[in-house]
């Protein structure tokens, strides 16, 4: 059912009810792809053991490199038997599982994730989502479900089905729907692999939270310059079809504005991330502003300035990479 390849498929739209969620869960053990509602974003969900699941993910996102991906486990005992928890992965999955945190550990020997899934690397990026949706087909699939944002490579990351379809239709087996994501940005992700946390992503818990609960500032992994950077962080990630123009004070004559905070004026194309200016609210409303503002077919999008605090730290940098120069291949 699942060939890896860009194979046609029926695109069948599941209710997360108890027949959805075992007819994904079903899927998912067959070798198929599934898209699936998680606290972030929707994720393009495959068997993780499976090397020929897996590639089926890569095909339809059309990835042209293999870069890691997430594997996906119910809780922590489960994750505990694919990789290797240091006292610091340990504290941070106690305090942040289930929930936006993915953790880079080294992999355990008896890891089953795919090497094609860990892209030939000793290490695994391991997460426990807090969405009741997404772990009861983690609980019902029984094995690591590899799940990367569920749009194709170098768009907009899916926050409802409809964005999933929009991308995907006819390229994947079913979209589980659970109406829209919660978080709205993908998870952060700390690697632990050599004493200190190093953070490779900011996402869904902001830096301030696990400085906290670490008792130390994390390194941050692209002022060091080397060592396992996550390498789908490429600059032009998310890249709506619109030139961004951010940190703006106003639009310009004929920009879009994706506002953020109470704003006064009107605007004919406008849309605000907040009008209360509340990171969370802004976090959840990102994805799913930027698209409409695209399909909109707007030239440019002025965005307004974004604290870079708590959840601003991610969506910031979720906006840089929309308002990159586009690198191709990526
Ligand atoms: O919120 C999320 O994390 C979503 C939902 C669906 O769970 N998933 C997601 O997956 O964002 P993906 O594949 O788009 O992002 C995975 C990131 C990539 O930047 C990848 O390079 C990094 O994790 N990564 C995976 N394994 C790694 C490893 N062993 N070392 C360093 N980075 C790794
Ligand atoms: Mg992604």
């Amino acid at each position: 059912m699942s060939e890896p390849g860009p194979a046609i498929r029926q695109t069948k739209r599941l209710s997360a009810d108890a027949a959805g969620i075992a007819e994904a869960a079903a899927l998912l053990r067959a070798g198929g792809l599934v898209a699936l509602p998680t606290e972030t974003v929707y994720g393009l969900a495959a068997d993780a053991t499976s090397g020929s699941a897996v590639a089926g993910i890569y095909a339809a996102k059309e990835r042209p490199s293999f870069n890691p991906l997430i594997a996906h486990l119910p809780d922590l005992a489960g994750a505990r038997r694919q990789g290797l928890f240091d006292a610091n992965a340990l504290t941070l999955a106690q305090a942040f599982w289930p929930g936006p945190l993915t953790l880079v550990v080294p992999a355990s020997p008896g890891c089953t994730v795919s090497e094609l899934a860990r892209a030939g690397l000793s290490s695994v990026a391991l997460r426990v989502p807090v969405h009741p949706v997404a772990q009861a087909v983690l609980a019902a699939a029984g094995r690591p479900i590899a799940a990367p944002s569920a749009n194709r490579s170098g768009r907009i990351s899916p926050t409802s089905a409809r964005h999933v379809l929009a991308d995907l239709e006819g390229r994947i087996d079913a979209v589980l729907d659970a109406g829209p994501a919660a978080v709205g940005v993908e998870s952060t992700i700390v690697a632990c692999l050599d004493g200190a946390p190093r953070l490779l992503r900011p996402g869904g818990v902001p830096r301030e939270a696990i400085e906290h609960v670490l008792g130390r500032p994390l390194v941050i992994a692209s002022e060091t310059g080397h060592g396992p950077i996550a390498p789908g962080m490429l600059a032009s990630h998310y890249a709506p079809a619109a030139r961004m123009r951010l940190d703006a004070d106003a639009p310009h004559d004929g920009e879009a504005w994706l506002g953020f905070g109470p704003e006064a004026r009107a605007h004919p194309a406008a849309l605000n991330l907040s009008p209360a200016g509340d990171l969370g609210e802004a976090a959840a409303n990102l994805f799913g502003h930027m698209r409409r503002l695209d399909e909109a077919g707007h030239a440019v999008i002025a965005v307004a300035r974004i604290p870079e605090q708590g959840l601003g730290e991610a969506i910031n940098d979720r906006l840089r990479r929309a308002a990159a120069p586009r690198q191709t291949g990526i």
